[in-house]
């Protein structure tokens, strides 16, 4: 879970990736072209996030909820993603970034859960930044399957009840030993968290951004990462100049 420092640089920011289609319409193409142009702002944003000394980003790149989508950009966004991973997991591993998933894995096609666990796999022991991709990922879907098995521990007695606090359902998010967002960014100008990282945003701060996702680059990252440095995060805390008056 977090720790209560103010740091210059967000240790993890987390980023939900809003406009692609909106991009798409104001240019009378189809979606399918602002999904396209989102894996190459999704390309730079790891290149900026690693050149800003982040330790983790997450991305929200498919929702539990996105299933209700028509098959045909369904099938684009799996596409994509497969694409990303066979054509850039060489050059991630390279530059020491390690791949990790979030989200319900058992439920996707195997070909997909094959790909993203030899993503995970190959970057195991890498120590630079740690991308996170969120992918058939639901906040609420996450903390059920984490009560279902601290539920599981306790029918079968390896577990009391008393002993589940918010330390032990933590560690079995798919978040497990990462720290939590200090930032969650959203792009497109929507103002909500649709699900995402629900558990993990207590603390966060949250920043929405009027750039459509295919708009986003080095730039308005940079230009999001200057406006967390001026937040004072308290933490249910005082602020660190009220502490310091206080001769904490
Ligand atoms: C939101 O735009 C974006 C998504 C649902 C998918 C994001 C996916 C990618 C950028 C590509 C694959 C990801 C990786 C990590 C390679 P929207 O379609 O909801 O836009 P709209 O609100 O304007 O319709």
């Amino acid at each position: 879970m977090s720790t209560a420092e103010n740091r210059a640089v967000p240790e993890h920011v987390a980023i939900i990736m809003d406009g692609n289609g909106r991009w798409a319409n104001a240019r009378g193409l189809p979606r399918t072209f602002g999904h396209r142009k989102g894996v190459e702002a999704v390309r730079e944003t790891v290149r900026a996030a690693a050149e800003a000394g982040i330790g983790y980003l997450t991305l929200f790149a498919f929702s539990s909820e996105n299933w209700r989508r028509p098959e045909a950009e369904i099938n684009d966004l799996f596409g994509l993603l497969k694409s990303f991973i066979r054509r850039d997991l060489a050059e991630l591993h390279r530059e020491n970034v390690r791949i990790r998933i979030i989200g319900d894995r058992a439920s996707l096609r195997d070909d997909i859960r094959s790909l993203l666990e030899e993503a995970e796999e190959t970057t195991r022991n890498n120590t630079s930044l740690t991308v996170v991709i969120a992918f058939n990922y639901g906040a609420r879907d996450e903390i059920a399957r984490a009560a279902a098995s601290l539920a599981a521990d306790v029918a079968a007695g390896r577990l009391q009840p008393s002993d589940i606090d918010a330390q032990r359902l933590n560690d079995r998010l798919d978040t497990a030993g990462m720290p939590d967002p200090d930032l969650i960014i959203r792009t497109s100008g929507e103002e909500r968290l649709s699900n995402f990282l629900l558990w993990q945003a207590a603390y966060s701060e949250l920043m929405f951004v009027p750039d459509l996702w295919p708009d986003f680059s080095r730039d308005v990252f940079f230009a999001a990462l200057e406006r967390f440095r001026a937040r004072d995060r308290r933490f249910g805390g005082l602020s660190s100049a009220k502490a310091a008056a206080n001769g904490a």
